[in-house]
């Protein structure tokens, strides 16, 4: 008896090295993501909160998580909710999105970024803020309606930029949403609305 325990012992420490988690929900969570302590690799810590799965940012601030492309080594997680009295993110109070520059996670560079109720010196920037911003389209459907008429701006996060904030704070630009891999003309319907991050591979 002692033998066999022994041995399941080395047998689980072995291989739980490379042990990809189970799913959570209908997700399947591949290596080297990590929804506890004895499978993935920890540094790729995500969250599984009751059948869903979610990512937590630096500040502390859940966000579901809609999709994983693991070959891509990319997610994508739902952008917070913009009360619609206020045009505030809900994550407004943790400064926006935050990622932990120590963890191997970064925002990718297929992020159409569109920010509400900027205050004026965000035209100082070199952000479309133009009447033909898309953030305009935006503002005319449910959860932007909060945000009609506020100064408004788009832009690509590309890697001129931090890839590891979307910044929203009172006196500057009180709200955000995302689109990954925004097309040109594409209609409002059809927008993929998320904010794409992608991890460096463990080896
Ligand atoms: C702002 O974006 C719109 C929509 O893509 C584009 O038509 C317009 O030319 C852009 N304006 C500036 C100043 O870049
Ligand atoms: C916009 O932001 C300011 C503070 O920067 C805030 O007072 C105001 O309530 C916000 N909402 C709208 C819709 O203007
Ligand atoms: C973000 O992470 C990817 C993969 O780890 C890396 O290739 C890329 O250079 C990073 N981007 C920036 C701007 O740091």
């Amino acid at each position: 008896m002692v033998h066999v325990v022994v041995f399941l012992f080395i047998l689980v420490t072995q291989v739980s090295a490379y042990r990809p988690c189970p799913k959570c929900g209908k997700i399947k969570v591949p290596y080297p993501l990590s929804t506890g302590e004895n499978c993935g690799d920890p540094r790729y810590r995500i969250y599984c909160n009751n059948g869903a799965l979610e990512f937590m940012s630096a500040s502390g601030f859940y966000y579901k998580i809609l999709s994983i492309n693991p070959k891509a080594n990319k997610l994508i997680i739902k952008p917070p909710l913009i009360q619609e009295n206020t045009c505030y993110s809900s994550d407004l109070d943790q400064g926006g999105l935050m990622l932990d520059e120590n963890l191997p996670f970064n925002i990718s560079t297929r992020n159409t970024v569109m920010l509400f109720n900027c205050s004026d010196n965000i035209l100082l920037s070199p952000l479309n803020c133009s009447s033909s911003s898309f953030c305009r389209e935006f503002e005319e459907v449910g959860e932007g309606c909060g945000c009609k008429g506020t100064l408004c701006c788009h832009f690509l996060k590309d890697s001129s930029m931090t890839s590891h904030r979307i910044r929203a704070r009172l006196g500057g630009c009180t709200a955000y949403t995302c689109v990954v891999d925004k097309q040109p003309d594409e209609p409002l319907e059809s927008w993929n609305f998320g904010i794409e991050l992608q991890w460096l591979p463990p080896f």
